[in-house]
């Protein structure tokens, strides 16, 4: 069977696609880079950050353009004025309430679009405590946009494991294990496939967070050992004691 293919602009430029591609993909196609941040290639995109708005030309509203798919005769702008102060504010509301400063490409994109978070100085800002209980990864959800890509990739986009949902509402709404236990009392199997897709370090090696935190090589050797050995005999609370009382989280 032939693919149906359908034309539309974007930015000016003539593009063809087949009928279903997102108009980020007809961006991308058409070699214009539209700014992302919950979207990522290897999981189902739920258009949950409107970093990637755009403005087709017909439509009242700004159309996420990782989930909306490109429609024949269709006139897009991916940096409209519109589009411009979406993102802006966007990029103020999250670098005014959330800790970014190990994000590279967000601090790059608050520079880009003139962002001013200071506008929202005086705001609430999420600083939940460090999350250290198990001997892989610790959760600092100071950092998390709340993009979802670690959800996903611990359900059904890739592990299957589902240890991972969310808890609170609102502002407080977090990421979160199931009735918030410990993730060595959850379906966990620490594959490490949520912190390799993080984008902001909200979720971080364990080894990688304590020599940040100053600890030496050799003690983190035996730290993250003795950690290990407790998930395994399932004997994990007095070894994790021993490590607590060791180090502090900056
Ligand atoms: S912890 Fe990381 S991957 Fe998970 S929602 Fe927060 S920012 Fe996204
Ligand atoms: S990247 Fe499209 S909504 Fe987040």
């Amino acid at each position: 069977m032939t693919e149906e293919y359908i034309q539309l602009t974007i930015d000016g430029t003539p593009v063809s696609v087949p009928k279903g591609t997102t108009l980020l993909d007809a961006a991308k196609d058409a070699g214009i880079d539209i700014p992302v941040l919950c979207y990522f290639a290897h999981t189902t995109a739920n258009g949950l950050c409107r970093l990637c708005v755009v403005e087709v030309e017909g439509s009242r509203l700004l159309q996420a353009s990782c989930v909306t798919q490109a429609q024949d005769g269709a006139v897009v702008h991916t940096r409209s004025p519109k589009v411009e102060r979406a993102r802006r504010t966007i990029l103020e509301m999250l670098a005014s309430t959330v800790d970014i400063s190990e994000s590279p490409e967000l601090q790059d994109m608050v520079v880009e679009y003139e962002s001013r978070p200071e506008r929202f100085e005086g705001g609430k800002k999420r600083r939940p405590e460090i999350i250290d209980d198990n001997p892989v990864y610790i959760r600092d959800y100071s950092h998390c946009v709340m993009c979802w890509r670690c959800v996903q990739v611990c359900a059904d986009d890739v592990q299957y494991t589902f240890a991972l949902g969310f808890d609170g509402r609102g502002f407080n709404t977090q990421i979160a294990t199931f009735f918030d236990h410990p993730l060595p009392g959850t379906t966990c199997v620490f594959c490490g496939n949520c912190v390799g897709v993080c984008p902001t370090g909200a979720l971080k090696a364990k080894r990688e967070h304590l020599l940040e935190q100053g600890v030496a090589p050799e003690k983190i050797f035996e730290l993250t050992r003795l950690q290990g050995k407790g998930k395994r005999s399932r004997g994990g609370p007095h070894l994790d004691r021993q490590y607590q009382t060791t180090v502090k989280h900056g």
